[in-house]
């Protein structure tokens, strides 16, 4: 089973998934701040992350999602939408994005530190 990995900016998140686990989904059920603005159905951007490792073993982005990309910020080439990322035979190093943090706080307000 891969292992996932979350680059927050404040921690690290390491969980075992297996082939084919959706990341937004593996995220929201393991408190890792991914946002969901549209409830993963690639009509944002707020769960936009960064693959450092593993991206090679990940089916290409659709259309869609690159459409959708081009809305975010600070798109680079490791740029994908957790939402449309289903987990492949390697072990992936998922760095969060300041955009899909903010949009995650603002969908859990309670949890910001005053
Ligand atoms: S949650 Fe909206 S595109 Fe992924």
């Amino acid at each position: 089973m891969p292992k996932i990995r979350f680059i927050e900016p404040d921690r690290t998140v390491e969980l075992d998934a297996p082939k084919g686990t959706n990341l937004l989904e593996l995220a929201e059920e393991n408190g890792v701040r991914m946002g969901s603005a549209c409830g993963g159905v690639c009509a944002c951007s707020s769960c936009h992350c960064w693959i450092r490792e593993g991206g090679d073993s990940l089916d290409e982005a659709t259309e869609a999602e690159e459409d959708r990309l081009d809305m975010a910020f600070d798109v680079r080439p490791a740029s994908r939408l957790g939402c449309q990322v289903k987990v492949g035979d390697a072990p992936l190093t998922v760095e969060l994005t300041s955009e899909s943090i903010t949009t995650w706080y603002n969908e859990h307000p309670d949890e910001r530190k005053s």
